[in-house]
């Protein structure tokens, strides 16, 4: 063979992500930008600009209203490099993409346009979108069969070639009766965009810019213009608290089932909540009413049992935890450790095979292997200004309902007497005892009583 180019494969194009995240998003009633409401303990933006890179964008534009440092900021923590557009007056969906003019000058192959409202559409949902441009498609436009189809452009076909799509507004009575239709996101070649684009203009029922009319511009221009279709959940958009929390609810959804899938055990999945990131190991099982939040990372074969909150905690293999129990950031617990019931646990490595089962607090400690903390221990970490570090050496016992003042070291195999406050270190297996003596009167019970009685009967 002697063909000097061959075509670019999908995955070798260059594929620039526009999200659109300048929504007003008044009917959140929130003093929050819409799109850094959380699902799964993640901003919707951030949700939306992840995807855009896990689909193969090779550069990420961010339109966001004026003033948005904020969303600007949230969009950086998912990718530092995204490109940041200010669309100072909202004029319409091709206007608030052209105010990214500058990426789209710089020739990209495809690009992928998404809604940082809009944050279940999958990867894979994306892949789909962007695969017609490699085979010579100019735009493609996703479509959903709407259960109502209020409100949203309708798609006009003509086979499998999309002709136009028409806003609910600007509809005739025959077009709103299809319900086949506009979920917003849409990708094109990048040198089918800025020619088309400058084309649009906003003489339509709201005087606005629509993204929408590239599709009739583009066929004119000869390209051809196709659609994908998806399942309507999976475009759900965000508008207010109760489409928020129908996000949260889907997206919750596919992350237990993801978790099923991968080997846990959820004995009544609809109970747990999980992080977008949350992390689970094979034959982990989860019991009813348990909290992940982000940042948690759970090795094989450990149980977390009911009503147990986690966060920014790591649990290494066969571990134990819960019922009731709350760990919070810095939480690693080893290999076979137990923590039982209302414990709450932070910044603290926990050794393999300690146990910690009830009613205890230690915060900022290094606790040894098979060390045995008895009930009621306190870690005093903490003295209105500072943290303090607690250190407890391998083997070493806790004696129940003990106060430990850090900073302060517990040696490898020392005692605690129960009851103890320590202020002092405890060397290696010393006995640290530091409570009240105990007395012992013989017979005052009696006499007390005697006393009592007589003088009840005067
Ligand atoms: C848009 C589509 C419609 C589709 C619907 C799906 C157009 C013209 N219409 O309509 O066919 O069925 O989405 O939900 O595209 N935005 C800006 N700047 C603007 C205008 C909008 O950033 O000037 C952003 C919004 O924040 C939102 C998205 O673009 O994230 C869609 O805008 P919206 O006004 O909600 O469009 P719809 O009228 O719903
Ligand atoms: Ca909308």
């Amino acid at each position: 063979m002697t063909s000097s180019v061959s075509p670019k494969t999908a995955s070798s194009r260059s594929c620039l992500a526009i999200v659109l995240a300048a929504g007003e998003g008044t009917r959140m009633r929130s003093d929050r930008p819409k799109v850094l409401h959380e699902v799964a303990n993640r901003s919707m933006v951030a949700h939306v600009v992840a995807t855009m890179v896990a689909a193969g964008a090779t550069e990420v534009a961010v339109v966001v209203g004026p003033d948005r440092e904020d969303v600007a900021n949230e969009a950086r923590k998912v990718v530092p490099g995204a490109k940041i557009f200010v669309q100072r007056e909202r004029l319409g969906t091709a206007h608030a993409v052209l105010s990214a003019r500058e990426a789209l000058e710089q020739k990209p192959d495809d690009v992928i346009i998404a809604y940082a409202d809009t944050p279940l559409v999958s990867t894979e949902t994306f892949e789909k979108l962007r695969a017609p441009l490699a085979d010579g498609a100019g735009v493609v436009g996703l479509g959903f069969n709407a259960k109502d189809p209020t409100g949203y452009g309708r798609f006009l076909m003509s086979g499998d070639q999309l002709l136009d799509i028409r806003e609910h507004k600007d509809a005739t009575e025959a077009e709103r009766a299809i319900t086949l239709c506009n979920a917003g996101l849409m990708a094109f070649r990048g040198e089918v965009g800025l020619p088309v684009l400058d084309k649009v203009d906003n003489k339509n029922a709201k005087g606005e810019y629509y993204l929408t009319d590239i599709v009739a511009i583009a066929r004119r221009l000869g390209h051809s213009t196709v659609v994908i279709t998806v399942a309507e959940e999976e475009v759900h958009g965000v508008n207010d608290r109760a489409q928020l929390a129908a996000a949260e609810r889907m997206l919750q959804d596919r992350l237990r089932h993801k978790a099923m899938a991968a080997g846990v055990t959820l004995i009544a999945p609809e109970t747990v909540f999980f992080s977008y990131d949350t992390q689970l190991g094979r034959d982990v099982v989860v019991e009813p009413n348990v909290v992940f939040g982000p940042g948690v990372v759970v090795e094989d074969k450990v149980v977390i049992h009911s009503f147990s909150h986690l966060e920014g905690a790591h649990v290494a293999s066969g571990a134990a935890v819960g019922p009731f129990a709350r760990l919070r950031p810095g939480a690693s617990i080893g290999t076979k450790a137990r923590v039982g019931n209302f414990v709450e646990i932070k910044n603290v490595q926990l050794g393999a095979g300690a146990k910690v089962n009830h009613l205890t607090y230690l915060g900022d400690a290094t606790v040894g292997a098979n060390v045995n903390i008895g009930a009621g221990t306190i870690t005093c970490n903490y003295d209105g200004f500072g943290k303090y570090r607690t250190e407890i050496g391998e083997g070493a016992f806790v004696g129940s309902n003990s106060s430990l003042v850090a900073p302060i070291t517990i040696g490898n195999g020392a005692f605690v007497g129960s009851g103890s406050v320590i202020t002092k270190n405890v060397p290696d297996n010393a006995l640290g005892l530091g409570r009240g003596r105990q007395t012992v009167k013989e017979g005052w019970a009696s006499a007390f009583r005697e006393k009592a009685i007589a003088a009840k009967k005067k």
